[in-house]
This record gives structure tokens, sequence and C-alpha cells, in this order.
């Protein structure tokens, strides 16, 4: 069929169609980051000694992570809970002197950076200790338990002159930096509306992790524990089911909207707090004493465009990133990422003028056609322009933001998510729970550096 032939209306849909067809076909693997290529070689001069503060379920999950990193060497690893001992040792397949005291650790001539993988309530304190023992710093997600404590914890490194990571690791995901590519490129448009979401659907999704035998104690130091918190008998509920209680975590927000705004503010290079929160949520399902809420949704307002996370306990979702532009969208949906233009080329108005009589729309029509021959120009190659891209299989991007980490530990050059970056992407999930907390809009008065109510 001769394409000229073809109205208007006949030829956007079909070549529409085309778009869907292809979009779904077409889908580029992504190459692993060089950077954490194993096979890359660091001088024995350059190796880095680091120890793990907190070996717990992150503490380990970073220990083995590890092992792909070129380049490190873990050389002690501590924890509260004796049990982890071993299983940070386990994890780092090496027998590395433990201790419950993280000061031990500081106190080593041969420690040149800590991971802190403890609780949030102890990141403050912990960094702040190794940042004035000399030590550059890998802090877990989210940087603070408060707002008080990141601004404390970037005086800490900066009074040191530290290098300091946060670990939302999507920043050093490879398919990250293909969204940014794909962000800086333009070829979004004007993005004026950004939707997340993070939802899970099992006992362990929603924190209800099981209590080890033997946990009692004697095994675990619980006033350390408490340091920083409100003292009470020992409860095995809240030190390991920790982030839903207040005291020592930050909800989902804390857990997950971090990860979510981290990779948004990486994305579009937004390196500020947004401006105002407003959230909704409750506990629905999981009502087993826990403080925060199983399924919450925040409203961010930010200068350029507005930001809707949601987390929900209740429901198998998965992880969903969704940019709006004006020119296309934008999805990342666990391991994939989609762009997917939008048709923008002017189109004869074809809803309204059913309203009008016969004659007038026949007239409009006619008008239009003649000012907007076929075919049009065509600034708009679907067929070219849809694309997705997925991580290979067995992609990791742990090792890959290690990595960045230790890099700067050797260039001294400040991380791609320094403690500034992370510090702001936990003050949104401190507004966010503001926000749901105080059933009020949750305001970002910078000046001050407080959250306060509208
Ligand atoms: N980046 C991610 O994807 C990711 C994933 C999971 C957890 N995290 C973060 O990692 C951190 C740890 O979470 P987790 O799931 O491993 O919790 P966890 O309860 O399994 O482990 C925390 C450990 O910290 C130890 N600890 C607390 N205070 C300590 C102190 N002063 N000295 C030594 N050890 C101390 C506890 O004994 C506990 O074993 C949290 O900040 C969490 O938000 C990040």
């Amino acid at each position: 069929m001769d394409r000229n032939s073809l109205t208007r209306r006949q030829f956007i849909h079909i070549g529409t169609g085309a778009v869907a067809a292809t979009a779904a076909a077409k889908v580029t693997l992504l190459e692993p980051n060089l950077l954490s290529a194993s096979a890359r070689a660091v001088p024995p001069s350059d190796t880095v000694r680091f120890a793990s503060i907190g070996t717990g379920i992150r503490g380990c999950e970073l220990l083995q992570a590890s092992l792909r990193v070129p380049g490190i060497e873990c050389v002690g690893v501590c924890d509260l809970y004796d049990a982890r001992h071993d299983a940070g040792k386990e994890a780092v397949k090496k027998d590395v002197p433990a201790t419950r005291d993280y000061r031990t650790i500081l106190d080593r001539k041969d420690v040149d950076a800590v991971i802190v993988a403890v609780t949030d309530h102890q990141h403050r304190k912990v960094v702040a200790d190794a940042c004035a023992a000399g030590k550059d710093v890998y802090c877990e997600k989210p940087m603070s338990h408060t707002v008080d404590d990141g601004f404390a914890m970037i005086d800490a490194a900066r009074k040191a002159n530290r290098i300091m990571q946060i670990g939302s690791q999507r920043v050093s995901s490879i398919l990250y930096a293909k969204a940014k590519e794909i962000y800086d490129s333009g070829r979004l448009g004007d993005v004026f509306m950004i939707e997340a979401y993070w939802d899970r659907n099992t006992a362990s999704g929603a924190w209800v992790y099981p209590i080890p035998p033997g946990a009692n104690d004697q095994t675990v130091d619980w006033n350390a524990f408490l340091d920083g918190a409100p003292k009470r008998p020992f409860d095995p509920v809240r030190f390991f089911r920790w982030r839903c209680f207040t005291d020592y975590g930050e909800g989902l927000a804390g857990d997950l909207f971090v990860h979510l705004i981290s990779g948004i503010h990486f994305i579009t290079s937004t390196n500020t707090v947004a401006q105002r929160a407003q959230s909704s949520g409750g506990i629905f399902r999981w009502k087993d004493g826990r403080e925060f809420p199983d399924l919450i949704e925040t409203l961010y307002d930010y200068p350029s465009f507005r930001v809707v996370l949601r987390c929900n306990l209740n429901n198998e979702g998965g992880e969903f990133i969704a940019f709006y532009g004006t020119k296309g969208t934008m999805v990342i949906k666990d391991s994939t990422l989609t762009y997917k233009p939008q048709d923008t080329r002017p189109q004869a108005e074809s809803y309204s003028i059913y309203g009008w009589p016969a004659k007038l729309r026949n007239e409009y029509l006619k008008k239009w056609h003649e000012e907007n021959p076929l075919p049009a120009p065509l600034n708009f190659k679907a067929e070219e322009e849809a694309e997705t891209f997925a991580t290979p299989a067995g992609y990791n991007d742990v090792p890959d933001h290690q990595t960045n980490f230790f890099n700067a530990v050797r260039s001294r050059k400040p991380t791609v998510e320094n403690e500034v970056f992370g510090n702001n992407a936990a003050i949104g999930c401190h507004l966010s729970n503001f926000a749901y907390f105080n059933k009020d809009v949750a305001v970002w008065d910078a000046a001050a550096k407080k959250i306060i109510k509208d």
C-alpha cells in the first residue's frame, strides 16, 4: 500500500502498531561495568584494607559482594550478636578477627576503610567515630535516622576529610546509567511527573524475620544496641525486626523509598531535598505490634516536577520507576528499562469537531490537511526510537557500588553517592514519615535544616 494514499489517521494507527511490536521485540543487553570486572588488576600497594561494622543481613551481603571487587581485603568484622561474627567470616570466606566493640576496629592502623552496616539509629555514632579515627566510610542507606544525624555525619566527614559513600547501590547500576543517559539526552522532553513503587507480599518482605535460636541477652550486646534509643528489657523482636520500630528505623520510607529517591535524584541530577511532602497509608495487614505502616504513599513537590512514591507490603509488585515526559515515557521495572517515545507531531483535531455540524467539520479538516500536507515531516521515527534494555543474567549492582567507593578511597575524589547526596535522599524519607505521623504536610525548611508543618 502506498503510504501517501493513507489518511493521516490510518498512518498514525499503523505506525503506532509497528512501534509496539518493535519495542516488544528489541531488547538490548547492557554490558557489565568494566570498573568491577573481576579481571581488572590492582597493584598490591593499592590494596584497600577494610572491616565491616555490622555483619547482619546486609553486612554479610556486602562481604560476599566484596569478593568480586578487585584490590580490597577484609581484615575484620564486628557485630553485637556473636553468631554474626561467624556469619561475617563465612561471607568473606576468611578467618578474620571479630569483635563486639567497633572501637577496637577503629583503633587498628591496618584498617583503611569501614563498611557501616549497622541498624539505622547507630549510623551517626559509628560513622562519626570512624571519620574521627581517620577511616573512609561506606555507610548503608538510609544515611540517617534523623535530620540532625545526617548533618552531623556530613560535618564529621568534612572535618576529618574522609571519603564517604552511602549504600543505595542503584546509583552505580548499569541500568540506571542508561536511564540517566536517556534522561539527559532530552528524548523524554520535559518531565513533570515521576512515579515509583516498590511492593512486596511476603513475611520476609514485611520484615517478619525469624528469631535465631540462641539469641539472648548473653549472646547479644543489648545495651550497646540501645545506645541512642530508650532503655528497655531485652527484646529479640526489636533487635531482629528493628525496621518496624521508630526508635531504630524509618519503616518503608527508610528501607525502600530511599532507593527510589536516590535513583530519581541520580537520573535527574537532583542534588536537593524535596520542598514538601504529603503522605497517606496505614497498618492494614501486618498488625504485629509494629509502628510503621505496611502501606504508604507520598507525594513530593520538587521545583520542576512532582514525584509520587508508594510501598505496599500487601501485593507483589516489584520495583518500578516511571518518568513521564512530554516526548516519551521511560520505565525502569526490576532489571529492565524501556523508553517509549510518543507521537508529538501536529494532528488534526479528531474529537471535539464531532460536536460540530458536518459542513464546519469538513471545512476544518480540509483546511487543516491543506496546511499540513502528508507525508508530514517525520521527526518521530518510533520504530527506531522505542528501546528496551536489560541487565545481563546474574548482574549485581552491589560490587559496582563498592568498586566506586574503593576507587574513590584510592583517588580521593568524591563518590557518586557522597554524604550530601545521601543526606538529601534520607531527608526525603524523614519528610514522608513526618507527614504520615503528623497527618500534615511536611515542609523542608532548608535555611533552618528542619522539617516543619505547613
Ligand atoms: N542497600 C541495601 O539494599 C540494603 C539492604 C538491606 C539493609 N540495608 C541497610 O543495612 C543496614 C543493616 O541492615 P540489616 O538488614 O543488615 O540489619 P540486621 O539487623 O540484619 O543487621 C544489623 C546488625 O548491626 C549490628 N549492630 C548494631 N549496632 C551496632 C554497633 N554499634 N556495633 C556493631 N554492630 C552493631 C547488629 O548487631 C546487627 O547484627 C541498615 O542500615 C539497612 O537499612 C541496606
